[in-house]
C-alpha cells in the first residue's frame, strides 16, 4: 500500500522520460495543457443535435467517418469466405464445469488461407433451452497461455511473434487474467483466440495477417485511411460473432466484448462498428483507446502512432506533437456505442494509460447517453479506487498496475448481469 502511494506520488510529481521510446512523457496533472474538447452533439454544419433520431442520422455517421478516416482507418467490405472446422470438443473442461469446444476458422480470397483458432467455454449447468451470454476477449499469448488445460490447441501464429520454448509456451502461463471459473460460475460463455493469428503484432509479418487477403491488398496499404493492426482486429472480432451466431447454445442478442491494452482499443474500434455488440468493455486502453489525446498525459499520440507494426492509419501521423489540432478525440468514439453500454476500465498505477483521461472520456460521451434517457458519467470527480458505477456508461478504477485481473472481471460480471437484466 504504502509503495503503491510512493509510486504514484513518484509519477504525479515528475515528467520522465520513457525508457522505451526516450520521450518525455508528462505524469504531472499541473502541465495537462489547456485543451477544448469537440462537442460531440455539434455537427460537422455546426448544429447541435437534439434527439437520438438526429444523431443516428446524423452526427452518428459523421463521427464514425471522422475516425475510419483519420485514426483507425476503412474496414473494407469485401466480403471473405470463411469455413469451419470443430477440431475438438472435451465435455469435461475446467473439471467438468465447462465443455470447451475449438474451432478452425480459415479465411480464403484469391487463393490464399489465414487460419485463426477459436477457443469456446460454455457453462455445463444450464438448462437445455437456455440461450448464453457469451463475453469475446482476444488473448495476447495464445489459447494455451489462458487456462492449464493439455487439450488445448497451440493457437497458429503465435510462433511467429515468440519462439518456441520461451516460458509464454507454458500452458496457463497467462491465466490470472482469465476468471473463467468466475465466467461459467455466473453462467456466461467465453469465446477467446489470439490476436496474432489476425494480425501477427509483429514489423513485416502483414502476410499472415487477414489483411493480406483482400483484393486491392498491397496497394490498399499506400492510402491515408487504410486501415492497419487495430482495424484488422477490430474486423476478427466480428468475424466471432459471426461464427457464434451459428452457435446454438449462445443467445447473439447478449454478447460482450472485452479487449485489455491495445486490445482494448480494438474493442472499442470494433463495438463502434459492429452494433451485435451489446456491450462493450476496454480495460487499460489508454492512448488510442478511451483516453483523450489532447490531455497529452501518459503516453501521447506520437509514442502510440509510432508503434511497429503500425496500430493506426497513416491519417493519424497529422497529430503526432500536435494533438491540439485533432477535431475529434476518443469520447466520440466511446458516444458511438450509445445506446449499447459501454465500460471503462483504469488501473490506478496505470498511469502510461492516463485513468483519469480515461474516466473524462465517459463524462464527455454521457451527453449522447442522456438522448436516450440512459446515464452515462455524471461528474468529472472520479470514484475512489474499486468502487465501480456502473450506468450505462460504466466505470471502474482497481487499484494495482496495468492488467486484467478477477477483481476487472468480477466488476464486468456484475456490470453485464445489470445491462442484460439476469
Ligand atoms: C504499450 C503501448 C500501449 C498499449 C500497451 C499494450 O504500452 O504503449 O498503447 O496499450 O503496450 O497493449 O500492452
Amino acid at each position: 500500500m504504502k509503495y503503491t502511494f510512493n509510486l504514484l506520488v513518484f509519477a504525479m510529481l515528475f515528467s520522465i522520460t520513457h525508457s522505451v521510446t526516450g520521450q518525455t512523457v508528462n505524469y504531472d496533472e499541473s502541465k495537462v495543457p489547456n485543451y477544448s474538447l469537440p462537442d460531440v452533439l455539434k455537427t460537422n454544419s455546426g448544429q447541435v443535435v437534439k434527439n437520438s433520431k438526429e444523431w443516428e442520422t446524423i452526427r452518428r455517421p459523421e463521427v464514425l467517418d471522422i475516425f475510419t478516416k483519420q485514426m483507425y482507418g476503412k474496414t473494407p467490405a469485401e466480403q471473405i469466405k470463411v469455413s469451419y472446422e470443430m477440431l475438438l470438443e472435451n465435455k469435461k473442461a475446467l473439471n467438468g464445469k465447462a465443455t470447451s469446444r475449438q474451432i478452425k476458422m480459415s479465411f480464403e480470397n484469391n487463393g490464399k488461407k489465414v487460419d485463426a483458432l477459436l477457443l469456446l467455454l460454455l457453462p455445463n449447468n444450464r438448462q437445455l433451452t437456455e440461450k448464453l451470454p457469451v463475453f469475446v476477449s482476444y488473448n495476447f499469448r495464445g489459447n494455451h497461455s489462458t487456462i492449464n488445460d493439455s487439450t488445448i490447441v497451440y493457437s497458429y501464429n503465435y510462433g511467429l511473434y515468440t519462439e518456441k520454448g520461451h516460458p509464454f509456451w507454458e500452458r496457463g502461463n497467462q491465466s490470472s487474467r482469465w476468471d473463467y471459473d468466475l465466467l461459467i460460475d455466473r453462467g456466461y460463455a467465453v469465446a477467446t483466440m489470439c490476436y496474432h493469428d489476425i494480425f501477427p503484432d509483429k514489423p513485416d509479418f502483414k502476410e499472415y495477417s487477414v489483411a493480406s487477403l483482400f483484393s486491392d491488398y498491397p496497394n490498399s496499404q499506400l492510402a491515408d485511411d487504410s486501415w492497419e493492426a487495430i482495424g484488422a482486429w477490430a474486423w476478427g472480432s466480428s468475424r466471432i460473432v459471426d461464427y457464434l451466431q451459428g452457435v446454438p447454445e449462445i443467445d447473439t442478442e447478449r454478447v460482450a466484448i472485452v479487449g485489455h491494452s491495445r486490445l482494448g482499443k480494438a474493442a472499442l474500434w470494433a463495438g463502434a462498428q459492429d452494433e451485435r455488440f451489446k456491450i462493450v468493455i476496454s480495460n487499460n486502453s489508454g492512448s488510442g483507446g478511451a483516453a483523450l489525446s489532447k490531455r497529452e498525459f501518459g503516453e501521447t499520440v506520437k509514442i502510440v502512432s509510432n508503434i511497429k507494426p503500425a496500430w493506426f492509419a497513416k491519417s493519424f501521423n497529422a497529430y503526432r506533437d500536435n494533438e491540439a489540432k485533432l477535431p475529434f478525440d476518443q469520447h466520440m468514439l466511446i458516444a458511438l456505442m450509445a445506446p449499447r453500454s459501454v465500460y471503462i476500465a483504469s488501473a490506478a498505477e496505470d498511469l502510461w494509460a492516463d485513468p483519469k483521461g480515461e474516466y473524462l472520456s465517459g463524462v464527455y460521451a454521457s451527453p449522447v447517453y442522456n438522448l436516450y434517457n440512459l446515464k452515462g458519467l455524471e461528474n468529472t470527480k472520479m470514484p475512489l479506487y474499486n468502487k465501480p458505477i456502473h450506468n450505462n456508461i460504466g466505470y471502474h478504477i482497481r487499484t494495482g498496475k496495468h492488467d486484467v485481473t478477477s477483481v476487472d472481471w468480477t466488476f464486468f460480471v456484475q456490470f453485464a448481469d445489470q445491462q442484460f437484466a439476469r
